[in-house]
Protein backbone atom coordinates (compact mmCIF):
# COMPACT_ATOMS: atom_id res chain seq x y z
CA UNK A 1 0.00 0.00 0.00
CA UNK A 2 1.16 3.54 -0.79
CA UNK A 3 0.70 6.14 1.99
CA UNK A 4 -0.55 9.88 0.20
CA UNK A 5 -1.58 12.42 2.53
CA UNK A 6 -3.96 10.84 5.31
CA UNK A 7 -5.18 7.72 2.98
CA UNK A 8 -3.84 5.14 1.44
CA UNK A 9 -4.17 3.38 -1.87
CA UNK A 10 -3.35 0.06 -3.17
CA UNK A 11 -0.70 -0.09 -5.27
CA UNK A 12 -0.51 -3.28 -7.25
CA UNK A 13 -4.41 -2.44 -8.77
CA UNK A 14 -4.77 -0.74 -12.31
CA UNK A 15 -5.37 3.26 -11.98
CA UNK A 16 -5.13 5.79 -14.26
CA UNK A 17 -2.27 9.14 -13.66
CA UNK A 18 -4.06 12.12 -15.10
CA UNK A 19 -2.07 15.28 -15.64
CA UNK A 20 -4.48 17.71 -15.12
CA UNK A 21 -4.96 21.46 -16.99
CA UNK A 22 -4.55 20.13 -20.72
CA UNK A 23 -7.09 20.90 -23.32
CA UNK A 24 -8.78 18.56 -25.91
CA UNK A 25 -9.39 18.90 -29.30
CA UNK A 26 -10.61 17.05 -31.98
CA UNK A 27 -13.50 14.51 -32.26
CA UNK A 28 -14.10 11.36 -30.22
CA UNK A 29 -16.09 8.23 -31.33
CA UNK A 30 -18.71 7.35 -28.92
CA UNK A 31 -19.50 3.64 -28.48
CA UNK A 32 -22.31 1.43 -28.27
CA UNK A 33 -24.72 1.95 -25.57
CA UNK A 34 -23.77 -0.50 -22.82
CA UNK A 35 -27.23 -0.76 -20.76
CA UNK A 36 -28.67 -1.56 -24.36
CA UNK A 37 -26.24 -4.21 -25.36
CA UNK A 38 -26.04 -5.96 -22.22
CA UNK A 39 -30.50 -6.31 -22.57
CA UNK A 40 -30.30 -7.12 -26.16
CA UNK A 41 -28.18 -9.70 -25.54
CA UNK A 42 -30.73 -11.44 -23.04
CA UNK A 43 -33.11 -10.33 -25.41
CA UNK A 44 -31.34 -12.83 -28.13
CA UNK A 45 -32.48 -15.66 -25.70
CA UNK A 46 -36.37 -14.94 -27.19
CA UNK A 47 -35.62 -16.15 -30.40
CA UNK A 48 -34.53 -19.50 -31.52
CA UNK A 49 -31.86 -18.80 -33.81
CA UNK A 50 -28.69 -16.37 -34.91
CA UNK A 51 -28.82 -12.84 -33.84
CA UNK A 52 -26.33 -10.49 -34.73
CA UNK A 53 -25.87 -7.55 -32.89
CA UNK A 54 -23.23 -4.52 -34.30
CA UNK A 55 -21.73 -1.77 -32.30
CA UNK A 56 -21.27 -3.45 -29.43
CA UNK A 57 -18.98 -1.80 -26.76
CA UNK A 58 -15.28 -3.77 -25.57
CA UNK A 59 -16.50 -4.02 -21.74
CA UNK A 60 -15.89 -6.10 -19.64
CA UNK A 61 -19.84 -6.22 -18.59
CA UNK A 62 -19.81 -7.85 -21.73
CA UNK A 63 -17.57 -10.42 -21.60
CA UNK A 64 -19.64 -11.20 -18.17
CA UNK A 65 -22.80 -11.48 -19.97
CA UNK A 66 -21.22 -13.31 -22.53
CA UNK A 67 -20.18 -16.17 -20.12
CA UNK A 68 -23.73 -16.16 -18.53
CA UNK A 69 -24.90 -17.04 -22.04
CA UNK A 70 -22.70 -19.58 -22.15
CA UNK A 71 -23.35 -21.17 -19.10
CA UNK A 72 -27.08 -22.08 -20.21
CA UNK A 73 -26.47 -23.71 -23.17
CA UNK A 74 -26.44 -20.39 -26.08
CA UNK A 75 -23.38 -20.07 -28.47
CA UNK A 76 -22.03 -16.63 -28.41
CA UNK A 77 -19.05 -15.56 -31.21
CA UNK A 78 -16.88 -12.72 -30.98
CA UNK A 79 -17.09 -11.42 -34.73
CA UNK A 80 -14.92 -8.43 -36.31
CA UNK A 81 -17.87 -6.24 -36.13
CA UNK A 82 -20.57 -7.43 -33.38
CA UNK A 83 -21.76 -10.67 -31.66
CA UNK A 84 -23.33 -13.74 -32.64
CA UNK A 85 -25.64 -14.91 -30.44
CA UNK A 86 -27.95 -18.17 -31.31
CA UNK A 87 -29.77 -19.86 -28.24
CA UNK A 88 -31.19 -22.41 -30.55
CA UNK A 89 -29.92 -25.01 -27.96
CA UNK A 90 -30.79 -22.75 -24.37
CA UNK A 91 -31.08 -25.59 -22.32
CA UNK A 92 -29.91 -24.73 -18.53
CA UNK A 93 -32.91 -22.75 -16.47
CA UNK A 94 -30.39 -21.73 -13.46
CA UNK A 95 -27.57 -19.23 -14.51
CA UNK A 96 -24.95 -20.06 -11.78
CA UNK A 97 -24.46 -17.64 -8.99
CA UNK A 98 -20.83 -17.34 -9.47
CA UNK A 99 -21.26 -15.59 -12.47
CA UNK A 100 -24.45 -13.58 -11.94
CA UNK A 101 -23.62 -12.10 -8.71
CA UNK A 102 -20.25 -10.52 -10.49
CA UNK A 103 -22.99 -8.56 -12.88
CA UNK A 104 -26.77 -7.66 -11.97
CA UNK A 105 -27.91 -7.06 -15.91
CA UNK A 106 -27.95 -11.02 -15.75
CA UNK A 107 -31.34 -10.71 -14.03
CA UNK A 108 -32.92 -9.60 -17.19
CA UNK A 109 -32.43 -13.91 -18.17
CA UNK A 110 -35.34 -14.50 -16.20
CA UNK A 111 -37.73 -12.79 -18.69
CA UNK A 112 -36.32 -14.43 -21.92
CA UNK A 113 -35.97 -17.83 -19.83
CA UNK A 114 -39.22 -18.33 -18.56
CA UNK A 115 -40.95 -17.35 -21.64
CA UNK A 116 -38.78 -19.87 -23.96
CA UNK A 117 -38.46 -22.60 -21.17
CA UNK A 118 -41.35 -21.89 -18.73
CA UNK A 119 -39.13 -22.23 -15.87
CA UNK A 120 -36.42 -19.79 -14.61
CA UNK A 121 -34.39 -20.04 -11.39
CA UNK A 122 -32.43 -16.66 -11.56
CA UNK A 123 -30.19 -15.70 -8.07
CA UNK A 124 -31.33 -12.52 -6.63
CA UNK A 125 -28.65 -10.24 -8.11
CA UNK A 126 -28.68 -8.51 -4.71
CA UNK A 127 -27.49 -4.63 -4.37
CA UNK A 128 -24.13 -3.10 -4.83
CA UNK A 129 -22.74 0.43 -4.36
CA UNK A 130 -25.14 2.70 -5.38
CA UNK A 131 -28.57 1.26 -3.71
CA UNK A 132 -30.38 -1.82 -2.75
CA UNK A 133 -31.70 -1.97 -6.01
CA UNK A 134 -34.65 -4.83 -5.30
CA UNK A 135 -36.41 -6.75 -8.01
CA UNK A 136 -39.74 -7.08 -6.91
CA UNK A 137 -41.48 -5.21 -9.16
CA UNK A 138 -39.85 -7.38 -11.61
CA UNK A 139 -41.44 -10.31 -9.83
CA UNK A 140 -45.07 -8.92 -9.49
CA UNK A 141 -45.08 -8.30 -12.92
CA UNK A 142 -44.31 -11.58 -13.90
CA UNK A 143 -47.16 -13.04 -11.35
CA UNK A 144 -49.06 -11.00 -13.16
CA UNK A 145 -48.08 -12.26 -16.02
CA UNK A 146 -49.01 -15.52 -14.72
CA UNK A 147 -45.98 -16.92 -13.15
CA UNK A 148 -45.54 -18.58 -9.79
CA UNK A 149 -42.81 -17.20 -8.66
CA UNK A 150 -40.62 -18.29 -4.99
CA UNK A 151 -37.92 -16.60 -3.84
CA UNK A 152 -36.02 -19.29 -2.45
CA UNK A 153 -32.29 -19.70 -0.44
CA UNK A 154 -31.47 -16.29 -2.48
CA UNK A 155 -32.45 -17.53 -6.25
CA UNK A 156 -35.80 -16.38 -7.77
CA UNK A 157 -37.91 -19.33 -8.65
CA UNK A 158 -40.09 -18.79 -11.46
CA UNK A 159 -42.95 -21.70 -13.25
CA UNK A 160 -44.94 -20.92 -16.12
CA UNK A 161 -45.73 -23.24 -19.02
CA UNK A 162 -47.40 -20.87 -20.74
CA UNK A 163 -47.28 -17.06 -19.54
CA UNK A 164 -50.72 -15.17 -20.35
CA UNK A 165 -50.83 -11.07 -20.93
CA UNK A 166 -52.06 -9.07 -18.61
CA UNK A 167 -52.68 -5.62 -17.66
CA UNK A 168 -49.38 -4.40 -15.31
CA UNK A 169 -48.85 -1.04 -13.53
CA UNK A 170 -45.06 -0.13 -12.51
CA UNK A 171 -45.12 1.53 -9.23
CA UNK A 172 -41.74 2.99 -10.35
CA UNK A 173 -40.78 3.30 -13.96
CA UNK A 174 -38.33 0.71 -13.48
CA UNK A 175 -35.77 0.61 -16.60
CA UNK A 176 -35.28 -3.46 -15.80
CA UNK A 177 -38.91 -4.09 -14.79
CA UNK A 178 -39.92 -2.93 -18.04
CA UNK A 179 -37.28 -4.69 -19.98
CA UNK A 180 -37.71 -7.98 -18.53
CA UNK A 181 -41.66 -7.87 -18.36
CA UNK A 182 -41.28 -6.56 -22.10
CA UNK A 183 -39.33 -9.65 -23.28
CA UNK A 184 -41.35 -12.48 -21.16
CA UNK A 185 -44.21 -10.69 -22.73
CA UNK A 186 -43.23 -10.79 -26.43
CA UNK A 187 -44.20 -14.81 -26.27
CA UNK A 188 -47.18 -14.89 -23.91
CA UNK A 189 -50.86 -15.52 -24.96
CA UNK A 190 -52.35 -12.65 -25.80
CA UNK A 191 -51.95 -8.74 -25.24
CA UNK A 192 -49.62 -7.26 -22.30
CA UNK A 193 -49.97 -3.46 -21.48
CA UNK A 194 -46.97 -1.88 -19.15
CA UNK A 195 -48.28 1.16 -17.86
CA UNK A 196 -46.29 3.93 -16.28
CA UNK A 197 -43.26 2.35 -18.03
CA UNK A 198 -39.98 3.43 -18.29
CA UNK A 199 -39.30 5.54 -21.36
CA UNK A 200 -35.57 5.65 -21.49
CA UNK A 201 -33.82 5.59 -24.89
CA UNK A 202 -32.56 1.90 -24.01
CA UNK A 203 -36.27 0.17 -23.68
CA UNK A 204 -36.74 1.62 -26.81
CA UNK A 205 -34.21 -0.44 -28.33
CA UNK A 206 -34.70 -3.30 -26.76
CA UNK A 207 -38.48 -3.01 -28.40
CA UNK A 208 -37.26 -2.25 -32.00
CA UNK A 209 -34.83 -5.11 -31.33
CA UNK A 210 -37.70 -7.57 -30.68
CA UNK A 211 -39.63 -6.02 -33.39
CA UNK A 212 -36.96 -7.11 -35.89
CA UNK A 213 -36.88 -10.30 -34.16
CA UNK A 214 -40.54 -10.73 -35.31
CA UNK A 215 -42.20 -8.90 -32.09
CA UNK A 216 -45.42 -7.10 -31.74
CA UNK A 217 -44.84 -3.84 -29.38
CA UNK A 218 -46.22 -0.49 -29.44
CA UNK A 219 -46.09 2.57 -27.79
CA UNK A 220 -42.09 1.90 -26.67
CA UNK A 221 -40.66 5.22 -25.51
CA UNK A 222 -44.18 6.62 -23.93
CA UNK A 223 -45.28 5.52 -20.51
CA UNK A 224 -47.73 2.93 -21.53
CA UNK A 225 -45.93 0.21 -23.84
CA UNK A 226 -48.61 -2.76 -25.37
CA UNK A 227 -47.31 -6.14 -26.11
CA UNK A 228 -48.94 -8.91 -28.86
CA UNK A 229 -47.80 -11.78 -28.07
CA UNK A 230 -46.27 -14.30 -31.24
CA UNK A 231 -45.70 -17.95 -31.24
CA UNK A 232 -41.57 -17.61 -31.98
CA UNK A 233 -39.39 -14.59 -32.56
CA UNK A 234 -36.44 -15.46 -35.17
CA UNK A 235 -32.97 -14.03 -35.60
CA UNK A 236 -31.92 -10.95 -36.82
CA UNK A 237 -29.11 -8.72 -37.05
CA UNK A 238 -29.41 -5.48 -35.19
CA UNK A 239 -27.03 -2.07 -34.62
CA UNK A 240 -27.09 -1.06 -31.37
CA UNK A 241 -27.53 2.71 -29.84
CA UNK A 242 -24.98 5.05 -29.46
CA UNK A 243 -23.98 5.10 -25.86
CA UNK A 244 -25.92 8.25 -24.19
CA UNK A 245 -24.06 8.54 -21.00
CA UNK A 246 -20.50 7.82 -22.56
CA UNK A 247 -21.26 10.84 -25.02
CA UNK A 248 -22.28 13.06 -21.79
CA UNK A 249 -18.94 11.98 -19.90
CA UNK A 250 -16.95 13.18 -22.95
CA UNK A 251 -19.09 16.67 -23.12
CA UNK A 252 -18.16 16.90 -19.45
CA UNK A 253 -15.02 16.24 -19.98
CA UNK A 254 -14.43 19.06 -22.95
CA UNK A 255 -16.27 21.48 -20.62
CA UNK A 256 -14.25 20.99 -17.47
CA UNK A 257 -11.62 22.07 -19.62
CA UNK A 258 -12.53 24.33 -21.60
CA UNK A 259 -12.18 22.89 -24.55
CA UNK A 260 -14.07 22.07 -27.72
CA UNK A 261 -14.81 19.05 -29.29
CA UNK A 262 -17.15 16.83 -32.43
CA UNK A 263 -18.54 13.95 -30.54
CA UNK A 264 -20.43 11.14 -33.10
CA UNK A 265 -22.36 9.29 -33.65
CA UNK A 266 -24.73 10.56 -31.22
CA UNK A 267 -28.66 10.54 -31.01
CA UNK A 268 -29.35 14.54 -29.98
CA UNK A 269 -32.08 13.75 -28.82
CA UNK A 270 -31.33 11.42 -26.26
CA UNK A 271 -28.59 13.73 -24.27
CA UNK A 272 -32.00 16.52 -24.15
CA UNK A 273 -31.43 16.95 -20.30
CA UNK A 274 -27.33 16.84 -20.54
CA UNK A 275 -27.76 19.45 -23.60
CA UNK A 276 -30.14 21.75 -22.00
CA UNK A 277 -28.09 21.80 -18.65
CA UNK A 278 -24.76 22.38 -20.29
CA UNK A 279 -26.16 25.59 -22.06
CA UNK A 280 -28.04 26.91 -19.23
CA UNK A 281 -24.88 27.05 -17.07
CA UNK A 282 -22.33 28.96 -20.03
CA UNK A 283 -21.87 25.92 -22.95
CA UNK A 284 -22.81 26.37 -26.38
CA UNK A 285 -23.24 22.70 -28.17
CA UNK A 286 -24.01 23.13 -31.77
CA UNK A 287 -25.62 19.94 -34.03
CA UNK A 288 -23.26 19.26 -36.57
CA UNK A 289 -25.68 16.89 -38.83
CA UNK A 290 -28.22 14.15 -37.51
CA UNK A 291 -25.43 12.38 -35.38
CA UNK A 292 -22.93 14.81 -34.53
CA UNK A 293 -22.44 17.06 -32.15
CA UNK A 294 -19.60 20.42 -31.28
CA UNK A 295 -19.40 21.43 -27.68
CA UNK A 296 -18.29 25.35 -27.38
CA UNK A 297 -17.17 25.56 -24.06
CA UNK A 298 -17.56 29.08 -21.49
CA UNK A 299 -14.65 30.34 -20.12
CA UNK A 300 -16.74 30.02 -16.54
CA UNK A 301 -19.89 28.69 -15.62
CA UNK A 302 -22.16 29.45 -13.42
CA UNK A 303 -23.95 26.94 -10.95
CA UNK A 304 -26.85 25.39 -11.36
CA UNK A 305 -29.95 23.18 -9.83
CA UNK A 306 -30.16 19.24 -11.14
CA UNK A 307 -32.50 16.64 -9.53
CA UNK A 308 -32.19 13.23 -11.53
CA UNK A 309 -35.70 11.65 -13.04
CA UNK A 310 -36.41 9.04 -14.56
CA UNK A 311 -36.13 9.37 -18.88
CA UNK A 312 -36.21 11.93 -19.92
CA UNK A 313 -35.80 13.73 -16.71
CA UNK A 314 -31.93 14.42 -16.30
CA UNK A 315 -30.68 10.94 -15.74
CA UNK A 316 -28.92 9.47 -12.78
CA UNK A 317 -26.19 8.35 -14.74
CA UNK A 318 -25.20 12.33 -15.24
CA UNK A 319 -25.36 13.37 -12.14
CA UNK A 320 -21.64 13.14 -10.64
CA UNK A 321 -20.20 13.92 -13.92
CA UNK A 322 -22.26 16.96 -14.07
CA UNK A 323 -20.94 17.84 -10.18
CA UNK A 324 -17.38 17.40 -11.28
CA UNK A 325 -18.11 20.90 -13.14
CA UNK A 326 -20.70 22.02 -10.59
CA UNK A 327 -17.49 22.03 -8.88
CA UNK A 328 -15.71 24.71 -10.22
CA UNK A 329 -18.25 26.87 -11.16
CA UNK A 330 -19.20 30.44 -10.04
CA UNK A 331 -22.08 30.12 -7.43
CA UNK A 332 -23.72 27.53 -5.49
CA UNK A 333 -25.83 24.78 -7.24
CA UNK A 334 -28.07 21.57 -5.51
CA UNK A 335 -27.95 18.16 -6.80
CA UNK A 336 -30.91 15.88 -5.56
CA UNK A 337 -30.63 12.50 -6.31
CA UNK A 338 -33.93 10.94 -6.33
CA UNK A 339 -33.43 7.65 -8.46
CA UNK A 340 -30.76 5.79 -6.00
CA UNK A 341 -30.33 6.25 -2.59
CA UNK A 342 -26.70 6.03 -2.21
CA UNK A 343 -25.17 7.57 -5.20
CA UNK A 344 -22.49 10.27 -3.55
CA UNK A 345 -19.44 8.45 -3.38
CA UNK A 346 -17.47 10.66 -5.81
CA UNK A 347 -18.56 13.43 -3.13
CA UNK A 348 -15.62 13.04 -0.48
CA UNK A 349 -13.18 12.33 -3.28
CA UNK A 350 -14.02 15.56 -5.20
CA UNK A 351 -13.48 17.36 -1.44
CA UNK A 352 -10.16 15.62 -1.67
CA UNK A 353 -9.37 17.45 -4.39
CA UNK A 354 -10.53 20.71 -3.32
CA UNK A 355 -14.03 21.02 -3.85
CA UNK A 356 -16.60 22.67 -1.51
CA UNK A 357 -20.10 20.06 -1.48
CA UNK A 358 -21.85 19.39 1.73
CA UNK A 359 -24.33 15.86 1.26
CA UNK A 360 -27.61 15.76 3.36
CA UNK A 361 -29.86 13.14 3.21
CA UNK A 362 -30.14 12.82 -1.17
CA UNK A 363 -29.08 16.47 -1.41
CA UNK A 364 -25.79 17.53 -1.94
CA UNK A 365 -25.03 21.14 -1.67
CA UNK A 366 -21.70 22.18 -3.93
CA UNK A 367 -20.19 25.65 -3.47
CA UNK A 368 -18.23 26.30 -6.44
CA UNK A 369 -14.20 26.18 -5.95
CA UNK A 370 -11.99 28.41 -8.36
CA UNK A 371 -9.98 25.32 -9.43
CA UNK A 372 -9.02 21.33 -8.25
CA UNK A 373 -6.16 20.17 -6.84
CA UNK A 374 -4.96 16.99 -8.36
CA UNK A 375 -4.50 14.00 -5.60
CA UNK A 376 -4.88 10.11 -5.24
CA UNK A 377 -8.81 9.41 -5.24
CA UNK A 378 -10.69 5.53 -4.97
CA UNK A 379 -13.70 5.78 -7.59
CA UNK A 380 -16.43 3.88 -5.74
CA UNK A 381 -18.83 2.85 -8.50
CA UNK A 382 -18.94 3.20 -12.23
CA UNK A 383 -20.19 6.97 -12.80
CA UNK A 384 -18.39 8.12 -9.57
CA UNK A 385 -15.05 7.02 -10.82
CA UNK A 386 -15.89 8.46 -14.24
CA UNK A 387 -16.70 11.61 -12.74
CA UNK A 388 -13.08 12.04 -10.76
CA UNK A 389 -11.55 11.43 -14.44
CA UNK A 390 -13.21 14.19 -15.50
CA UNK A 391 -12.23 16.17 -12.73
CA UNK A 392 -8.49 15.00 -12.71
CA UNK A 393 -8.64 16.32 -16.44
CA UNK A 394 -9.05 20.05 -15.50
CA UNK A 395 -7.31 19.91 -12.02
CA UNK A 396 -4.17 21.17 -10.65
CA UNK A 397 -0.95 18.73 -10.45
CA UNK A 398 -1.22 15.12 -10.95
CA UNK A 399 -4.73 12.95 -10.21
CA UNK A 400 -4.75 9.13 -9.75
CA UNK A 401 -7.90 7.78 -10.01
CA UNK A 402 -8.34 4.05 -8.37
CA UNK A 403 -10.95 1.64 -8.76
CA UNK A 404 -10.79 1.37 -12.06
CA UNK A 405 -12.78 -2.16 -12.30
CA UNK A 406 -16.05 0.25 -11.95
CA UNK A 407 -14.65 1.89 -14.92
CA UNK A 408 -14.01 -0.57 -17.31
CA UNK A 409 -17.21 -1.82 -16.81
CA UNK A 410 -19.00 0.49 -18.51
CA UNK A 411 -16.24 3.08 -20.74
CA UNK A 412 -14.50 1.31 -23.68
CA UNK A 413 -10.84 2.70 -23.96
CA UNK A 414 -11.68 5.64 -22.27
CA UNK A 415 -7.96 6.74 -21.83
CA UNK A 416 -6.80 5.65 -25.17
CA UNK A 417 -10.37 8.01 -26.48
CA UNK A 418 -9.00 10.97 -23.88
CA UNK A 419 -5.46 10.65 -24.91
CA UNK A 420 -6.25 11.14 -28.41
CA UNK A 421 -7.86 13.90 -28.02
CA UNK A 422 -5.10 15.76 -26.50
CA UNK A 423 -5.74 14.80 -22.98
CA UNK A 424 -2.28 13.62 -20.71
CA UNK A 425 -3.25 10.01 -18.81
CA UNK A 426 -1.67 7.05 -18.28
CA UNK A 427 -3.30 3.58 -17.06
CA UNK A 428 -0.65 1.90 -14.68
CA UNK A 429 -1.05 -1.50 -12.18
CA UNK A 430 -2.09 -4.49 -12.96
CA UNK A 431 -5.07 -6.52 -14.55
CA UNK A 432 -8.73 -5.04 -13.62
CA UNK A 433 -10.13 -7.46 -11.45
CA UNK A 434 -14.26 -8.18 -12.16
CA UNK A 435 -16.62 -6.00 -9.37
CA UNK A 436 -20.34 -6.85 -8.58
CA UNK A 437 -23.05 -4.22 -9.78
C1 LIG B 1 -30.82 0.89 -15.20
C2 LIG B 1 -29.43 1.12 -15.71
C3 LIG B 1 -28.68 2.06 -14.78
C4 LIG B 1 -29.46 3.35 -14.58
C5 LIG B 1 -30.88 3.04 -14.11
C6 LIG B 1 -31.77 4.28 -14.02
C7 LIG B 1 -28.96 -0.99 -16.83
C8 LIG B 1 -28.13 -2.22 -16.86
N1 LIG B 1 -28.74 -0.16 -15.79
O1 LIG B 1 -30.70 0.23 -13.94
O2 LIG B 1 -27.41 2.37 -15.37
O3 LIG B 1 -28.82 4.16 -13.61
O4 LIG B 1 -31.50 2.13 -15.06
O5 LIG B 1 -31.79 4.96 -15.22
O6 LIG B 1 -29.74 -0.73 -17.72
N2 LIG B 1 -36.45 -0.38 -8.08
C9 LIG B 1 -37.24 -0.94 -7.11
N3 LIG B 1 -37.79 -2.17 -7.35
C10 LIG B 1 -37.59 -2.85 -8.52
C11 LIG B 1 -36.79 -2.25 -9.51
C12 LIG B 1 -36.22 -1.00 -9.26
O7 LIG B 1 -37.43 -0.37 -6.04
O8 LIG B 1 -38.11 -3.96 -8.68
C13 LIG B 1 -35.82 0.94 -7.79
C14 LIG B 1 -34.29 0.85 -7.77
O9 LIG B 1 -33.80 0.38 -6.54
C15 LIG B 1 -33.91 2.29 -8.05
C16 LIG B 1 -35.01 2.75 -9.01
O10 LIG B 1 -36.08 1.84 -8.85
O11 LIG B 1 -33.94 3.04 -6.88
C17 LIG B 1 -34.58 2.77 -10.46
O12 LIG B 1 -34.14 1.48 -10.82
P1 LIG B 1 -34.26 0.90 -12.30
O13 LIG B 1 -34.91 1.92 -13.19
O14 LIG B 1 -34.86 -0.45 -12.23
O15 LIG B 1 -32.73 0.81 -12.71
P2 LIG B 1 -31.98 -0.48 -13.27
O16 LIG B 1 -32.78 -1.12 -14.34
O17 LIG B 1 -31.48 -1.29 -12.13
Amino acid sequence: MLNSGDSTYPVDQPRLHIKGGYSLAGEVRISGAKNSALVLMAGALLADDTCYLRNVPALADIGRMAEILQAIGVTVKEQSDGIEINAQDLNATNPPYALVSQLRASFFAIGPLLARLGVANVPLPGGCAIGARPVELHVRGLQALGAEVIIDHGVVQAYAPKLKGAKIYLDYPSVGATETLMMAATLADGETVIDNAAQEPEVVDLANFCIAMGAKIYGAGTNSITIVGVDRLHGTEYDIIPDRIEASTFLLAAAITHSEISLAPIIPGHLTAAIAKLEEIGAKIKLEGPQRLRIIPAETYSGSDIETLPYPGFPTDMQSLFMSLLAVSKGNSLVSETVFENRFGHVPELNRMGADIRVKGNHAVIRGVPFLSGAPVMGTDLRATAALVVAGLAAKGETIVHGLQHLDRGYEAIEIKLGQLGAKLERRGGVTQPVKC
